[in-house]
């Protein structure tokens, strides 16, 4: 299992989300954060609004999940944000005790 956390524009979350849904990647956690990445915000304001999306995906998917959002999140411009991948001990549906990949989606 690895967890993918991306930071995309606002303007973005809509079509990752609904392609990810379309590609049976459903559950996820998303929130808005502020941030920052080489460049800084626009003066006044150095961190800038993103969207954050955590997903706890079986391996298998990593690549399929990573391509969608760089397919719907990339303009070529500085901004488009970042992913982080890293790996996952493990997981459990507190409903049923499932665990690993069971407890997923
Ligand atoms: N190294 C990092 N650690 C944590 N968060 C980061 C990091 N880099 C970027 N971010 C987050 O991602 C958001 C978007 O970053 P951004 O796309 O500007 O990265 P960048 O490295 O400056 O690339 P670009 O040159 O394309 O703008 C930031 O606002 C911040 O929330
Ligand atoms: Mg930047």
């Amino acid at each position: 299992m690895k967890k993918i956390e991306a930071i995309i524009r606002e303007e973005d979350f809509d079509r990752v989300h609904k392609t990810l849904k379309q590609m049976g990647i459903v559950p996820m956690t998303a929130y808005p954060v502020k941030g920052r990445g080489v460049q800084g915000g626009v003066p006044p304001y150095e961190l800038m609004p993103k969207m954050k999306i955590e997903i706890v995906v079986k391996d298998e998917d990593v690549e399929k999940v990573v391509n969608t959002i760089l397919q719907n999140a990339r303009r070529d411009m500085p901004g488009d944000g970042k992913i982080f991948i890293m790996p996952v001990y493990d997981a459990i549906r507190i409903r049923t005790g499932e665990k690993g990949n069971e407890a997923l989606y």
